[in-house]
């Protein structure tokens, strides 16, 4: 029998999912779990994600971390780096570990741990290959459970979604209409997803090129970037 593969659209709606028996993929690809992908990928020993930016300070504190975090987009106020993914390049993370606190991301990925989740990967176009690798290897039952933006949907971490659905869909079963939404705005959107943002008036695409991030937004649309399997063990993320 295949496993069942689910999409939650929402962090509102988490509670409606079978998060406790499933593997969780958190999903904020404008930018939490892209920059998460790339600290690692660079080289960061581990990023832990923590919910405020005093736990942030205080975890930090201490040799070989660093502090990091954002608030609806800019840098958190008290901490020294955000959450763009070109800060953390080998010769700034190699070896340490970062602390990170953001709006939805690292918050949903809280909400998954309160909820029990059976386990907990986080996925971005950044390591696409290695998430469905990870996800077809171990036939459980999969949440896609998209951050959006303050408990709403947003585009990109829908079209996410929609992208793992079309790569591993012949793996599961697939009775969840979000996930047929989302890999029809995929389908849509796929040519040219940052063109498709613009087009859409994304609100985090608005937000960002607003503080003029459109390299940061290019950058999260760039498929297996950073392609390593994120995984959440110990209170810490780590490269699987
Ligand atoms: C978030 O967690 O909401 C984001 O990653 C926001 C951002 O830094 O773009």
């Amino acid at each position: 029998m295949l496993p069942n593969l689910y999409t939650c659209l929402s962090p509102a709606l988490l509670h409606t999912y079978p998060v406790s028996d499933s593997i969780v993929v958190i999903i904020d690809v404008l930018r939490a779990t892209s920059t998460i992908a790339t600290a690692l990928f660079n080289g960061a020993e581990s990023v832990v994600p923590v919910i405020s930016v005093e736990e942030c300070i205080t975890a930090g504190n201490n040799n070989n971390c660093i502090t990091a975090g954002e608030r609806d987009g800019k840098v958190a106020e008290g901490l020294t780096y955000g959450n763009t993914p070109f800060q953390y390049t080998k010769s700034f993370v190699k070896d340490k570990t970062l602390v990170l606190t953001t709006t939805n991301g690292t918050k949903l990925l809280h909400q998954a741990l309160n909820s029990n989740a059976a386990e907990i990967i986080t996925g971005s176009f950044t390591n696409l290959s290695a998430v469905c690798n990870y996800l077809i290897a171990e036939q459980r039952d999969v949440v896609l459970a998209c951050a959006g933006w303050k408990d709403k949907v947003n585009i990109e971490d829908t079209l996410f979604a929609g992208a793992v659905v079309s790569r591993i869909k012949e793996y599961f079963k697939i009775e969840c209409d979000t996930s047929k939404i989302a890999e029809t705005l995929y389908e849509n959107a796929r040519g040219d997803m940052f063109y498709f943002m613009k087009e859409k008036e994304a609100s985090h695409y608005n937000r960002l090129m607003n503080y003029n991030l459109e390299e940061d937004i290019r950058y999260c649309f760039g498929v297996d970037l950073a392609n390593v399997l994120v995984i959440f063990k110990d209170g810490k993320l780590v490269a699987g």
